[in-house]
């Protein structure tokens, strides 16, 4: 999955030739997952048809302050539009409009939203190669970059004109490439490791039963995820689940036993920065595997099972610089336990879930949970999707455990 998968992209197109290169542009960030909305000069319009974009965007596409042709005109709101989006790209960028946008000369609906944006704005400039080689042109590109826009450079080729220079807008998929390696690197967790168990374990009793447990997985696969989002590398070691991934930064590693999830952990966690451990991995398995399938006989069976290996508490003893995070899940004494836990496991941060509240329990999309630090620090949320849990939960590792 892409990092533009899930933002909110508002495209600005303004009146050069390589306009009609937008469409495609809108139509690969749709792809990546971004929604997209466009913004064009009129006299952008010239070159591409706001038909086009808006059935390539599955949105309106506006150009104006108002919409004329509508009986009740209405005003389009730029700073609405402005802080809307999570990040800005005027592509191609004229030298009329960079110009515009070094000056603050608000005459148009894009210029308006550009001056409105909070967030970061991205040019890709097209033109003939000797206005591209003006010196007026350089300076407005680097006061654009001075003002912290970033420009993503125009190619060497052939130009509209004929001529053959520099002036030639980035190719759409070079813009996009660009975009995320530039929206990567910026990331908060960018060149960050992050190991993750999720899911339930499976331990064979003989070769067609086992003990597990109900376990979905989905707030394992929720934090991995959004690590992954934030930029960090992400090794999901993951029981047996149906559940899937398909982001570029997360490595699954599939495990069944809580001895796979044991080795594949220790693979991985020396290279780490974080390790959150949400897996409920089995405490307790059977003693002897049979060979063969257990047949049925007169009376009771008893199965010896031993101990497994506590994963958690491994890494407790064995980390450095990680910051260590566990999961708790208590019906009784909930802090006191959650705290021995977090003590007796050397950890930094322990997540309690609470099955005592209503609309949380196995497989459910919701969480309540409390986060306890090893200073003791006690931050109760309240019940929230497990995509939200995650945020918060990097969002806490980040501010207060500085991960
Ligand atoms: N954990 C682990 N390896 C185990 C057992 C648990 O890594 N063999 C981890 C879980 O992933 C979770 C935390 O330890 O992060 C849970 O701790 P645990 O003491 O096992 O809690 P419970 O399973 O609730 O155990 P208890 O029956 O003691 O409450």
């Amino acid at each position: 999955m892409s990092i533009l998968s899930g933002k909110k992209v508002l495209l600005g197109i303004t009146a050069g030739i390589a306009a009609y290169k937008s469409a495609f542009l809108v139509r690969l960030l749709v792809k990546k997952g971004a929604e997209v909305r466009v913004v064009m000069t009129p006299s952008a319009k010239d070159f591409v048809t706001p038909l086009t974009l808006s059935t390539l965007s599955k949105n309106e596409v506006l150009s104006s302050f108002t919409q004329e042709e509508n009986e009740n005109a209405q005003w389009n709101n730029h700073v609405e539009l402005g802080l809307w989006a999570d990040l800005f790209i005027v592509a191609p960028a004229t030298a009329n409009t960079l110009s515009k946008m070094a000056n603050g000369s608000s005459d148009n609906l894009l210029i308006a939203t550009y001056l409105s944006a909070k967030c970061p704005v991205y040019f890709a400039p097209a033109m003939d190669l000797d206005m591209h080689e003006h010196t007026a042109t350089k300076e407005t590109f680097q006061k654009l970059q001075e003002f912290g826009n970033v420009m993503i450079p125009a190619t060497h080729g052939e130009l509209a004109s004929g001529l053959v220079g520099k002036g030639r807008m980035a190719e759409p998929e070079e813009i996009v490439r660009f975009l995320e390696e530039d929206l990567l690197q910026k990331a908060p967790l960018y060149g960050k490791k992050v190991l993750i168990t999720a899911g339930p374990t499976y331990e064979a009793i003989d070769p067609v039963r086992f003990i597990g447990n109900h376990s979905s997985g989905k707030m394992g696969y929720a934090i991995a995820q959004e690590a992954a989002d934030l930029g960090a590398k992400v090794f999901l070691v993951s029981g047996p689940t149906h559940l899937e991934v398909s982001h570029s930064f997360i490595e699954k590693i599939p495990v069944t036993s809580a001895q796979e999830m044991y080795e594949a952990v220790h693979q991985h966690f020396t290279e780490c920065d974080i390790a959150i451990l949400s897996a409920a991995v089995a405490d307790y398995r059977p003693k002897e595997v049979a060979s063969q399938k257990i047949k049925k006989k007169e009376g009771e069976l008893t199965l010896t099972l031993e101990k497994t290996k506590d994963i958690l508490a491994s890494l407790g003893a064995i980390k450095k610089h990680q910051v260590l995070v566990g999961f708790a899940l208590e019906t009784q004494n909930e802090l006191e336990n959650a705290k021995t836990k977090l003590q007796k496991k050397n950890l930094d941060l322990i997540v309690l879930n609470s099955l005592n509240d209503k609309g949380v329990a196995f497989g459910s999309e919701n969480n309540k949970v409390t986060f306890i630090e090893a200073n003791n620090k006690v931050t109760p949320f309240e019940v929230k999707s497990k995509t939200e849990v995650a945020k918060d939960l990097f969002r806490y590792l980040m501010n207060e455990l500085h991960a």
